[in-house]
């Protein structure tokens, strides 16, 4: 009876751990060397979901574009020519119209440097696989 609960305990953690991203962070707490990692490398992972949250509208799924801003996973935006610091200049400040038609991008709010981490990890992986180098 006793250990039926305990496992389902363990269960219900575990669940969570697996569906909340938000909640990533603070499992990994306990072990240091995991939270380092999870502090420094960019996770594409989380950096697809928080692209759909907050950037999709504009940039369209998976970053192809929509009606309201252009396609990410496009030459123009490959490292050399708009390099991170450009995402994070984006993200946090917006930026004027130049490229396309679109109007300007106005900034990101509640999206932190290591949310723009995450997601442009992403956008790179995507534009990788895209031939976009
Ligand atoms: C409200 C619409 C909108 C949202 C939301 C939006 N963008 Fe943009 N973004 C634009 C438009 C429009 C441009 C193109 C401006 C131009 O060059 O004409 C742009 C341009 C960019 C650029 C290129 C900046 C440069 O230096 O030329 C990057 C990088 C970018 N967006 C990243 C993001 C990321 C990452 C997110 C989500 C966190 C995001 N955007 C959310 C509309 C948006």
């Amino acid at each position: 009876m006793r250990k039926k609960a305990i496992n389902g305990l363990i269960l219900a953690g575990i669940t969570l751990a697996g569906c909340n991203t938000d909640t990533t962070n603070s499992s990994q707490t306990e072990t240091g060397a995991a939270s380092t990692a999870a502090v420094s490398t960019p996770d594409p992972i989380r950096g697809a979901s928080l692209f759909a949250t907050n950037c999709a509208a504009c940039h369209g799924q998976e970053g192809m574009g929509s009606d309201q801003g252009p396609p990410l996973i496009h030459r123009i935006y490959q490292p050399s020519h708009h390099d991170d610091f450009a995402f994070y200049r984006a993200v946090s400040g917006g930026s004027r119209q130049h490229h396309w038609q679109f109007g300007d991008m106005p900034p990101v709010p509640g999206v932190s440097v290591k949310d723009t981490a995450d997601i442009i990890a992403y956008v790179r992986q995507q534009q990788r696989r895209a031939g976009i180098e």
